[in-house]
């Protein structure tokens, strides 16, 4: 721009302000971040007032100690170095996963373990679709069962008997982050993690607190809790605890949609 080109058009308040707008740094940079501001609070306030960002649905509930020990073991190996836990909406992945995974059935992970690397297949709804029996053999000898797997082997887990230092602590500590586990769940933590590997243990009311917990041996052996009965046990609550084929789910759902709820 020459100094001399013609000043149009004629310089009225508005543009002699803008003007001064442009020529300041200081203040163009101070109004360029309120306009960009007004753009960021548009999208976030709302989440401050609408009640939930997580569409509600029925059936899921915080992880038992057993399966929290498990999902503990399942970050220390680095299953999710290969593992995504986050079925996507999309026709291929729908058929061969199942339902696409709702934000409710995360809620509960700290952190949660939805990724993107798939070296093996997304573990979402691996609960109920395979035996206890199988994951077992799978996690000892990955090869013996799927000749061309290049799954590492996980055998140590079964002669690892289970150590939790302080279940009650790790629920607490998971309560503070917002999962809402009872005084009386965090009280019962250590029996709970035991009783529910163990035939022989009197479970109690653990069946109640936490419904659709399974109850059993999960490693093939029954004289002792190991790392492979907590992570079997993990595997075979993955994507069950929510229905998300029934009515009241897809209820909520539609409601959720017509809502405008958000994610
Ligand atoms: C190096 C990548 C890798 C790591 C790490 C890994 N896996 Fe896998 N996983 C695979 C591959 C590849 C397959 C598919 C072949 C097979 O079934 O072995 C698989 C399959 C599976 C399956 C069967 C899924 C299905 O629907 O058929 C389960 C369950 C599983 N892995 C659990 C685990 C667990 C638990 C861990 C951690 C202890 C783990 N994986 C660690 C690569 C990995």
């Amino acid at each position: 721009m020459s100094k001399n080109a013609p000043q149009s058009p004629p310089a009225s308040g508005a543009f002699e302000s803008h003007k001064k707008l442009e020529r300041n740094v200081t203040l163009l940079a101070a109004a360029t971040l309120a306009v960009v501001a007004i753009g960021g609070i548009v999208e976030i306030a709302p989440l401050f007032y609408i009640d939930n960002t997580i569409e509600k649905v029925s059936g899921m509930r915080p992880y038992t100690p057993l399966e929290q020990a498990g999902r503990d073991i399942y970050i220390r190996e680095g299953c999710y170095v290969c593992h995504s836990q986050m079925i996507r909406p999309f026709r291929d992945e729908v058929e061969r996963y199942g339902h696409y995974s709702l934000a409710a059935e995360s809620m509960y992970d700290h952190p949660f373990q939805w990724g993107s690397k798939r070296t093996g297949p997304d573990l979402a709804r691996v609960g109920g679709k395979y035996s206890d029996a199988w994951h077992v053999d799978h996690l000892k000898a990955p090869r013996a069962l799927v000749p061309q797997s290049i799954m590492p082997s996980y055998s140590f887990l079964s002669d690892t008997e289970l150590k939790v230092a302080d279940p009650s602590a790790s629920l607490t500590a998971l309560r503070r982050v917002g999962v809402p586990y009872t005084d009386a769940d965090i009280a019962k933590a250590a029996t709970d993690l035991k009783a529910q590997a163990d035939p022989e243990a009197d479970a109690g009311d653990l069946g109640t607190r936490y419904p659709k917990a399974q109850i059993r041996d999960f490693d093939g052996d029954p004289k002792k809790v190991t790392e492979m009965d907590a992570l079997v046990a993990y595997l075979q609550m993955l994507g069950t605890l929510v229905d998300v084929n029934s009515a009241a789910a897809q209820e909520e759902l539609t409601k959720d949609a017509k809502g405008g709820g958000g994610k």
